[in-house]
């Protein structure tokens, strides 16, 4: 049996074990996914015992992307543009990098929510390893503009460095987000509503929406509960949490490992009804 896992501090709360389960019971493969617990100073030693026994597939969550990314020999261009990388590849002898976030993102919103990016002005709240993972697939969506902003502002300069198109993608300070505009799209990509909520961070302007406002939180869960109720309270047109996201970059992830195409939707649903 081919061995996959995904890595995270933490990770026991992760769907990602159930997700690719669900899709092997679809497809007919046969894996083995579990979660590993991993504080970033050991990722680099788990990797290598993943490796030993038997380990050819991983994803990486929070907080360890952009270690991830540092790691591989070898990366995807889409990886390379985010600086970040949630799904490895063992193969001859070496990591290779892929970041499937922000297609799965895309995927969620212009696929199941039927939603047109094309021309929002889109506001990026937080510039960690779940924001640059989606930041150029957004800019290929073809948003009008992307404004990053985040608590410490030189992780969003880097970021907005990093995307290499300084005409739509800027970095702003997270203090004058009153003085921004409105935004078609706002995105939480920060870490604030899980565990420790932390609810100053949602302490945000309604000055930021109108009532066309997509808002999507690339959290799932409880985690997304902070940010949701302040695009509701705002009178947002749509408020998205992050659960098809995740769906679908396991989706892609699954294809790369497997070379199958497993059936989203289904896993969608019944994730959704257990959410409920
Ligand atoms: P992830 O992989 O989820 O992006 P991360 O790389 O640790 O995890 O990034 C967490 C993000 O949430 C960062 O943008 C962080 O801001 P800082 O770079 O300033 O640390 C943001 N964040 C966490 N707690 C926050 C809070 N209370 N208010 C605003 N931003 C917060």
């Amino acid at each position: 049996t081919h061995r996959y896992a995904v890595f995270g501090h933490p990770v026991a709360h992760s769907l990602s074990p159930r997700i690719h389960a669900a899709f092997a019971r679809q497809t007919g493969v046969t894996l083995e996914y579990t979660a590993i617990d991993s504080a970033p100073h050991d990722f680099v030693a788990a990797l290598d015992r993943f490796v030993g026994a038997g380990g050819v597939g991983a994803n990486v969550t929070l907080p360890l992307k952009e270690a991830a990314f540092a790691i591989c020999a070898r990366t995807s261009e889409r990886a390379q543009r985010a600086g970040a990388v949630n799904t490895l590849s063992w193969n001859d002898g070496q990591w290779y990098g892929d970041n499937t976030d922000g297609i799965g993102l895309v995927r969620d919103l212009t696929g199941r929510n039927a939603l047109d990016l094309r021309g929002r002005r889109a506001v990026l709240l937080g510039a960690g390893g779940a924001a640059r993972g989606v930041a150029p697939a957004l800019l290929d969506a073809g948003v009008a503009e992307l404004v990053i902003v985040n608590r410490s502002p030189e992780r969003a300069d880097a970021l907005a460095d990093a995307l290499g198109d300084p005409e739509r993608a800027h970095s702003r300070y997270w203090k004058d987000l009153e003085q921004l505009g409105d935004f078609g799209l706002v995105i939480n990509a920060t870490s604030a509503g899980r565990g420790q909520i932390d609810a100053s961070a949602f302490d945000l302007p309604f000055a930021l929406t109108t009532p066309r406002t997509l808002a999507v939180d690339l959290n799932y869960g409880e985690a997304a509960i902070p940010f949701l109720a302040w695009a509701k309270a705002a009178g947002c047109h749509d408020a998205v949490d992050g659960l098809g996201m995740l769906v679908e970059q396991a989706a892609v992830a699954f294809e790369e490992w497997h070379g199958i195409s497993p059936d989203a939707d289904a896993v969608y649903a019944a994730l959704r009804r257990k959410d409920d």
